[in-house]
Order: C-alpha cells, then structure tokens, then sequence
C-alpha cells in the first residue's frame, strides 16, 4: 500500500457498499435460462435493454454512419484525425435538439454552452471540479444514487451532505429539510457550494414537482449557491405528471438571463434514455461561460470518441426516428414498470412507492423486516440475494434513512426474467410467513408451556430466531 498514492489508497470510492457487493455476488452466479436457471437475476442494474430493436432497424435502414461513410464517401480519415475537445459541432447540435425535444420544444438550449463527456458520471465529476474546492459541501436530495459517492467525492475531495427526505411526504423535498442539511453542513464546518438533484429520480422513479423546482430555485438564490440538475432520466417519463426541467421554471420566472441561471447547470447522457451506457456518451449544459470553458478544458480526459459522435450524430439528427423512439419506449417501460408494481402487490402482498419514470421501482419491505434497523434490512438483503437469488439495491446503499426500501430495476431483463423475479419474490414471502408463524406459534406454545422455565424459554427462543436470520448461501 505504501507504493500508492493516497487517492487510490483511499475507499471513498464505495466499492465496499452493498449496491456494489451485489454485483460482485451477481457475477459469480449469474442467472441464464438455459446455462444457469437457478443463478441470480440482476436487478440492481438501472439499464434499459426495451428499445434496442428499434435502433438497430435504424442502423440496418442507414448503413452508411457505421460504415464511416457520407453521401457513399468515406469518413475514415476524417473521424481518425478529429481531436477537437469542443466535439463535433453536428453532434452537439443533434444533442442539444434531442435534448429539447425530451422537454416537449419548450425550452431550447445553445450548443456552445454544452459540453460533451464520457457519459454523466464525467459530467457530474467536472462539475464539481468547476464549483467546489476539497473540503467544500454538494447538498443531495437522499435517496440517491449510490454511484454519486464515488463520481462526485472520491477524486474531488468534494462532501455530500444529505437532505433528509421521509416517505411521510413520498420522499419530497422540503424547505425545512432543505434549511436543515444546510444547517448540518456547517455544523460540520463545511461550506455550501451548491445543491444536486436527480430529476427524475433515482432511485424513486418520481419526477420532481413544480413546487419542489420552484422551492430549489429559491432556495439557491437565498443562499448565493449554484444547483445541478441531472437529468439522464428526462426521456424516460412514461406517466402523467410529465417531466419539468429546472430549465423551465427558469424560463417560467423570466430568470434565463439573471445572475441565477449562471448557478444553473444540467447533466444529461445517452446512457439510460437510449440504454447506451457503453457508448459513454454525456454532457453537461451551463449558461456560466467560465464553466463552460472550463469544463471544456477539462473533457480532453473524457470525450466520447469522434465515431461515436458521428453515428449519434446522424440517428439522433433524424427526427422521425427520435420521435417514435421516445414514445414507444416510453410505452414499453411503462408496460414493464406495471407488470413489477402489480406482480408484488398481487403475488405478494408488496406495494411500491407510486412512480411515473426510470427504470426500477422503489420498494417497500418495511413490514418484512425482524426490527426497524439497518442491520435487518442487510439481513433481508441478504436473504433475498442468496436464497430468492434477486440481487436488488438496499436503500442504505442509497442513504435512505428509513430502513425496509430496496430499488429493483424493470428494464434489463427480458419480460420471462422478470415474471420469474416476481415469482421468486413471491415464493420467498410466502416461505418467509411460514417460518413466522411457526415462530409466533412455537412462542405461544412455550409461553404457555407451565413446566418450561424462563431460561429454558429463552433460549430455546433464541436460538429458533437465529436460525431463521441467518443466510443460506
Ligand atoms: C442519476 C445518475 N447519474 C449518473 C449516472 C451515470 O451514468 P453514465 O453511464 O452516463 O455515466 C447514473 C447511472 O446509473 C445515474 O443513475
């Protein structure tokens, strides 16, 4: 360890949370129709496989793109030697007006102030190299993605404080809890640099409402502090109420072209809207045009590669395309998110915090936990990954401050992967009331025993819950 330095010494990288340890379980054992009927299904995996079938009839209608070729000219040269970090100016205005289509046209946006990443987790990280110093504090709506530890604390230097939201209120953000992270931070002697959302929200599936948008915007122009915006879940809005971009409500309130709309900064990428994520294909808009220069500077470490942008480029430049991309994936996550939230209702008894986008549910097992403690939710985790075989996200991975809520994805799987998910759920409730009630009765039994002593009972008590809490593998 000595050798190395204390950055890769250091593990605020949260490789060691169980959103990642379940993975690492996943891939040990992953389950396949055909190779592997018993291994694990990964649902812990916020990916949408729905809609590929759609680009490649796209890709199969117009050959030339792939083939680096142009008005049957090749490409290749051209593409090879491009090395501008402004990226390829078609690409960008293809971004831009794709991003703006997502938004119904109501909002445009400039190519010159967006700059292209290596997908969303660049952009987030670049971001917080613009705004922030080491030591310096991100406010974050929690839940919240468990990857944001990683992408926007561990080379940065940067702190999360989180804003404590409850499913009192289904998880919205309030101003008390906005002025009490606040608060917390400089309890902790650290200075507040900006706050970042996720709209929509992972891991909720919910879209941030008006009043939230209007109560941020506010919030930030009281405080003097900039606000980031990601939103790689805008194109997957598949139910009422539809998506609000922090870019409207700017709009809205005539602000675009105030000192405020220099703190607002949008992150978007390819990754979850067009289940792109290999493609590394991200950006990040700001209308400040030293972030924007820096930034740029900054994207030489991550650009996406000039034949990337180039097929990008011409498929997202294709109206009629993304038009009927948009809607029709939209339909299939919908039917996909209905068929989850239905399935464990009916089959077992689970209900999901009411949601209209993204690719997973948020689910509540509260009433399946031994007791309200993280340490039973790690149990129940447990329990689920090795004897249900669904690796699914506990929502302390997500920082979420009530136990009992687990994230599980829709979108990566095939629709016989998913009934079979349900079914495993299924089976396993039911496995787990049988052994309840056994429980409950064995300790009404003993209770009523008169010739069994107190240590005995005890005991014997113990012993029946410990073996019942205790993982399979
Ligand atoms: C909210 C959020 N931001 C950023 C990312 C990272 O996405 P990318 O693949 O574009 O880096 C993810 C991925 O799951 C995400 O959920």
């Amino acid at each position: 360890m000595g050798l190395l330095s204390r950055k890769a010494a250091c593990n605020t990288h949260g490789q060691d949370s169980s959103y990642f340890l379940g993975w690492e379980e996943y891939e040990k054992n992953p389950y396949d129709e055909k190779k592997n009927p018993n291994g694990i299904i990964q649902m812990g995996l916020a990916e949408n496989q729905l809609s590929f079938d759609l680009m490649e009839s796209w890709l199969a209608k117009n050959p030339e793109p792939a083939a680096f070729k142009r008005d049957g000219e090749s490409v290749f040269r051209e593409l090879a030697l491009f090395q501008d970090y402004h990226g390829l100016p078609e690409f960008k205005k293809a971004m831009v007006d794709f991003m703006s289509e997502i938004r119904g046209n109501r909002v445009s946006f400039n190519p010159n102030n967006l700059v292209l990443t290596a997908g969303s987790t660049p952009a987030n990280e670049t971001l917080m190299f613009c705004l922030a110093n080491p030591g310096e504090a991100f406010l974050l709506p929690a839940p919240y993605y468990p990857g944001f530890d990683r992408d926007l604390k561990w080379r940065t230097g940067v702190e999360i404080v989180p804003i404590q939201c409850s499913s009192s209120n289904n998880f919205q953000i309030t101003e008390s809890a906005l002025e009490e992270a606040y608060k917390q931070a400089h309890k902790q002697n650290l200075k507040v640099k900006g706050v970042l959302i996720t709209n929509p929200s992972n891991p909720l599936g919910t879209t941030t409402t008006r009043e939230e948008l209007n109560l941020l915007i506010n919030f930030v122009d009281d405080k003097n502090i900039h606000i980031i915006s990601d939103e790689i879940y805008s194109g997957t809005v598949f139910d009422s109420p539809e998506f609000v971009s922090i870019t409207e409500i700017l709009q809205e309130r005539n602000l675009q072209d105030s000192d405020l709309s220099e703190r607002v900064h949008i992150v978007y990428s390819l990754s979850k809207d067009l289940g792109l994520p290999g493609f590394r294909v991200g950006a990040l808009y700001s209308n400040n045009e030293d972030v924007v220069s820096a930034a740029t500077k900054m994207s030489s470490f991550g650009l996406p590669s000039s034949q990337t942008q180039y097929l990008l480029s011409q498929m997202l430049s294709d109206k009629k395309f993304t038009s009927n991309y948009l809607k029709e994936n939209k339909i299939r996550l919908m039917k996909r998110h209905d068929m989850l939230v239905s399935g464990l209702k009916n089959s077992a008894g689970i209900n999901c915090l009411e949601s209209n986008a993204g690719l997973f549910c948020w689910v509540d097992m509260r009433h399946l936990l031994k007791s309200k403690t993280f340490e039973a939710e790690k149990d129940l985790w447990k329990r689920i990954l090795f004897e249900a075989k669904l690796n699914i996200s506990p929502g302390a991975s997500c920082h979420c401050t009530e136990p009992g809520w687990f994230r599980m994805c829709f979108a990566n799987m095939s629709e016989e992967t998913l009934n079979l998910s349900i079914t495993r759920i299924k089976d396993f409730v039911e496995s787990f009331n049988t052994v309840s009630n056994v429980n409950r009765r064995q300790q009404r039994r003993l209770l009523r025993s008169p010739r069994m002593g107190l240590t005995k009972w005890v005991m014997r008590l113990s012993a029946s819950v410990s073996h019942d809490s205790e993982p399979e593998r």
